[in-house]
């Protein structure tokens, strides 16, 4: 790979990073099926929702035989097993809820999960990548690539409403496509001081994330709140920060000491790290080392993408040198105030999602209010109202928020409420 992503031209470009020109981040077309030799994994990682709902997925992967991967050749096979590994592993870890916890990933599912991440760069657990990018298929081969004629590869409880919240991620993800296309235009207009390439490159940006910010609306219409907090957020736990785990999580086979991953969230998506680095969006400290953590989270030519991405000539001081270049000004607090804008939406939508859920919950379990049938209630304590990274949400949400904002150069645009 070209470490600073430049073509035979010297131009900045994508090619080298495992971007589609279609489809940006999302893996294209991924493998249904592994060789026939894995069947045992597919066995169990096609049927988790009622393997763990029967309580029998611990006892299922403790039986299964322990497969060689060196039957794992092309990348899609081996995004495929990661995939069905992790959500296999999630189902293990969390079949019982915060009781009953299990120590150990035994060695049949363990070994071969740590070999697979080993040779695609991702951690042993489930992530982005694999949840998401790397997790689905049309129903009609010829049809769009919309909601109604997509279908996740591998799911996990929550019923349709684990199908929304993946399939929703993977729509914002596409809706993203053109932004990351323009990326390369911003970076060579800067370059040979092109301001009307600049210019235009951030305008696709710009609708490119306001299209973001639509699609992470189909969220409210495909996932419901106490499905999601009360049952599937638990899926998507890891073993670091979480006193559920304090220790981590022994891979048998692997290592002896017990290793802390964080669990599945959309931080790991490269999406908005590359924005962040566009556009000169510093983190300070404490969200500047949770964000920077989750990008070992990500395939390796992604970060490697938002690694040059920074290491470029600086935006934000090209536009600060042509300060009398409105429409360039103005394109590029556009740009901020749209990511801005994103964030604020998102930060609605985890209050939704899981602040006024955790809120409900507390609430029946306070006042020892008939609780039955309130799927909220069957949440774990120990996650209320922290992050599936182990983060104080909200802080850290509006710290992120903030320094977005802070990116802006002129004092009116900052004034401007950025609330979609
Ligand atoms: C129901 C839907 C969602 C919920 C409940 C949710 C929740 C969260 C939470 C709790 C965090 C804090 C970090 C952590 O604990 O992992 C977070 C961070 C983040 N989420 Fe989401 N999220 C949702 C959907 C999405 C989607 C669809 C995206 C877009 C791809 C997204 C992008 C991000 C980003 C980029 C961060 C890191 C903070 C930032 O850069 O602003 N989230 N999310």
């Amino acid at each position: 790979m070209a470490s600073s992503g430049t073509d035979s031209r010297g131009s900045f470009s994508l090619h080298s990073y495992h971007v589609s020109e279609d489809l940006g981040f999302i893996l294209p077309d991924p493998l249904e099926d592994l060789p026939p030799h894995y069947q045992p994994w597919l066995d169990i990682a096609l049927r988790i929702p009622e393997l763990v709902h029967s309580h029998e997925l611990r006892a299922r992967v403790d039986k299964m035989p322990l497969l060689s991967t060196s039957f794992l050749c092309k990348h899609k096979e081996l995004r495929l097993a990661h995939l069905a590994l992790s959500m296999m592993t999630m189902g293990y870890v969390w079949q019982e809820g915060e009781n009953n916890m299990v120590e150990k990933l035994p060695s049949s599912l363990a070994v071969p999960f740590w070999e697979v991440s080993q040779r695609l760069g991702l951690p042993p657990i489930l992530t982005h990548a694999s949840a998401v990018l790397a997790n689905w298929k049309k129903k009609d081969p010829e049809g769009p690539f919309d909601m109604e004629n997509l279908e996740l590869l591998v799911s996990l409880p929550g019923g349709e409403s684990v199908r929304g919240f993946f399939l929703a991620t993977l729509l914002v993800e596409l809706a993203a496509v053109p932004a990351i296309r323009s990326i390369p235009s911003v970076i060579n207009g800067i370059r040979c001081g092109d301001t009307d390439a600049v210019v235009r490159a951030l305008e696709d940006i710009s609708l490119s994330i306001q299209d973001m910010n639509d699609a992470l609306k189909l969220m409210q219409v495909h996932v419901d709140p106490s499905v999601f907090y009360g049952i599937m957020r638990i899926y998507l736990s890891g073993w670091k920060d979480n006193p559920c785990m304090p220790k981590g999580l022994v891979y048998e086979g692997v290592h002896t000491k017990p290793m802390e991953f964080s669990g599945g969230s959309a931080a790991q998506s490269s999406l908005l790290h590359c924005f962040d680095e566009l556009l000169g969006v510093k983190h300070e400290e404490k969200g500047r080392s949770f964000l920077t953590r989750m990008r070992d989270y990500m395939p390796p030519a992604h970060r490697q993408l938002i690694q040059d991405i920074s290491s470029q000539p600086s935006l934000r001081s090209f536009v600060q040198q042509h300060q009398a270049n409105d429409q360039l000004n103005q394109a590029y607090e556009f740009c901020v105030s749209k990511l801005l804008a994103l964030r604020n939406y998102h930060i609605n939508v985890v209050s939704r999602f899981i602040t006024v859920p955790a809120a409900r919950a507390r609430q029946l379990r306070n006042h020892s209010q008939d609780s039955e049938g309130e799927t909220v209630i069957k949440a774990p304590k120990a996650l209320e109202e922290r992050g599936t990274g182990g983060s104080g949400i909200m802080t850290f949400l509006k710290t992120v928020r903030d320094e977005t904002k802070d990116a802006l150069l002129t004092e009116p645009s900052k004034k401007i409420k950025n609330h979609s």
